[in-house]
């Protein structure tokens, strides 16, 4: 971190120039040695809120995601109602999550058709599953229950997502009797989770229609599919993360990875953590009944250390998994960078993951510091402009070896940090940044004084390892830094 009593005395005081008097390298050969800077400047984390337990907590109990069939003239066989969004930052609202691109819908069942009766139904007076995760229903022969059987459970296998069906008896319904051209008065139900008897409506749809033998059938859980551009970092387990970097959460109609992930990405910065980097998806269960889908998005990503939260009261926290957004740039933190003997300050033109170059006639153009109070977080930072302050030409911070992964022809997001405060409002004012894609220009920062801000730009890959990506920038004394360097999948 910049000193913070800099920041504000610079603003406040706007004519003033520098903050530093001496170019970076050798304040900080200064600084360091008459100092213990990793002690006192320590990484801020005032502005990195934890997860917000309470407020999940509360809204847990307020929604109403549990349906069968949704209406009476629902015809049968339609395609499963897609993912949708209930709840956005504690507002409640019903809204799809286009999912549509994404590889998997959700958890799948195996492909071996063993299906496990979970309970019976009755003869009278019988009621449908009232459940979270309605997928979609059909109307299956009624010849025998074991024919209907048959073919709900082949209906469930051909359905995306499907874990369990509720297979009844509807009688004294007009659409079934004689409008739906199934004739068929034997409903199957399918959820995308596994309910129970306890969960059987209080109520007949209707007066006049009685339903009877409302069974229920579950199918094995099988492992979701990791969302592109993310990896699977725990899970599952009976306890959701509790975490800094905390960005807000949202519930789901169903547990869908594919959907947390887009939410994530589709997320606004956090002006100190920067993009969304990491979900926590788990089911919610309310005095053991299954009520929500709980997907927490992080700017700072997690493991299972800090998952911690197995619930509170009535609500217990199962089917929890983590995943973290894959950056496709090694060390983009410039964290690899270290000093021998375990110094506090040292500098070069190339470090794990980077190589800075400098302009014909100019010296140490584009350099990586190891040196905390440089740093946006941590330790290791790149910075623009000549170290040395002896020129006024531009560097070129390069990421080396190749940038795998990438997939041709699809969008990648690169993102950084930057600030260009150290000379001053006056010196800093023509301080630049530009990102170079596979040698043409994609963006560039606003130019001119800044304190640490985010950026992001959107690039096209050409993949087999043959992209490049370079931060040019600099002409000291406007120097820019740059830290925390994230190449995302979009
Ligand atoms: C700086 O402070 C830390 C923590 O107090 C200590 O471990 C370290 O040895 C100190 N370094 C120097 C160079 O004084
Ligand atoms: C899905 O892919 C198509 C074709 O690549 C694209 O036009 C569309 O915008 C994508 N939709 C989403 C939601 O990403
Ligand atoms: C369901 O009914 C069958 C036949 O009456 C019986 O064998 C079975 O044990 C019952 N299963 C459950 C889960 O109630
Ligand atoms: C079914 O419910 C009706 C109306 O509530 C009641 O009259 C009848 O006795 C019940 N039948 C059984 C078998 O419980
Ligand atoms: C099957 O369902 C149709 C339509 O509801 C009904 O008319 C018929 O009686 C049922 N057949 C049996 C064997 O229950
Ligand atoms: C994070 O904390 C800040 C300051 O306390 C607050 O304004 C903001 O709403 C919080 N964000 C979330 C997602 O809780
Ligand atoms: C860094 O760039 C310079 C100039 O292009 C080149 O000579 C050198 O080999 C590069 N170093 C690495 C480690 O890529």
């Amino acid at each position: 971190m910049l000193p913070r009593r800099l920041f504000f005395l610079s603003a406040a005081i706007l004519c003033v120039s520098a903050e530093y008097t001496l170019a970076p390298a050798l304040q900080a050969a200064q600084d360091s040695a008459s100092a213990n800077t990793t002690a006192t400047d320590a990484p801020t984390t005032d502005a990195q809120n934890l997860t917000d337990v309470a407020t999940i907590v509360r809204t847990v109990t307020l929604v109403d995601q549990k349906s069968g069939v949704p209406a009476n003239d629902t015809p049968p066989g339609l395609p499963q109602a897609p993912t949708m969004l209930t709840v956005l930052d504690g507002e409640i609202m019903v809204s799809a999550v286009d999912v549509s691109n994404s590889t998997d819908a959700g958890p799948r069942r195996r492909a071996a058709s063993d299906y496990e009766l979970l309970f019976n139904g009755t003869e009278a007076n019988d009621t449908a599953i009232h459940g979270t995760a309605y997928l979609t229903y059909t109307l299956v022969s009624n010849a025998s229950y074991a024919q209907g059987l048959d073919e709900c459970e082949a209906f469930c296998e051909n359905t995306e997502g499907c874990v369990f069906l509720n297979l009844y008896y509807e009688f004294n319904n007009e659409l079934l009797d004689f409008v739906f051209p199934q004739n068929s008065n034997l409903r199957c139900v399918l959820y995308g989770d596994v309910h129970t008897a306890a969960e059987k409506a209080t109520q007949q749809p209707s007066e006049a229609t009685n339903i009877q033998h409302s069974s229920g059938y579950a199918s094995a859980l099988k492992e979701p599919t990791v969302p592109e551009g993310y990896e699977l970092v725990f899970g599952p387990i009976s306890a959701a993360n509790n975490a800094p970097g905390y960005m807000g959460y949202a519930f789901l109609s169903k547990y869908n990875p594919s959907a947390c992930a887009k939410l994530c990405n589709e997320r606004g910065p956090d002006a100190s953590g920067g993009a969304c980097k990491y979900f926590n998806i788990w089911r919610a269960l309310v005095f053991g009944l299954p009520t929500t889908y709980v997907c927490a998005m992080y700017s700072i990503p997690t493991d299972v250390s800090t998952a911690l939260n197995a619930g509170q009261g009535p609500l217990a926290v199962t089917r929890s998994r983590g995943y973290a957004r894959i950056s496709y740039i090694a060390d983009g933190g410039f964290e690899a960078y270290s000093c021998p003997d375990g110094a506090d300050f040292c500098f070069a033109e190339t470090a794990p993951g980077w190589n800075g170059t400098s302009a014909p006639g100019g010296y140490f153009d584009a350099t990586i510091f190891h040196y905390s109070s440089y740093a946006h977080t941590g330790a290791g930072v790149a910075l623009l402009g000549c170290a040395f302050g002896s020129d006024g030409q531009m560097g070129t911070l390069t990421a080396t070896g190749p940038l795998r992964g990438l997939k041709p022809g699809r969008s990648y997001a690169v993102q950084f940090f930057y600030a260009s405060t150290y000379s001053g409002a006056d010196l800093e004012k023509n301080a630049f940044v530009e990102v170079w894609w596979n040698g043409a220009l994609a963006g560039s920062v606003p130019v001119g004084f800044s304190p640490w801000a985010y950026f992001a730009v959107s690039v096209v890959a050409v993949g087999g390892g043959n992209d490049v990506l370079q931060l040019k920038g600099g002409g000291a004394p406007a120097y820019s830094f740059i830290d925390d360097v994230y190449l995302f999948l979009l």
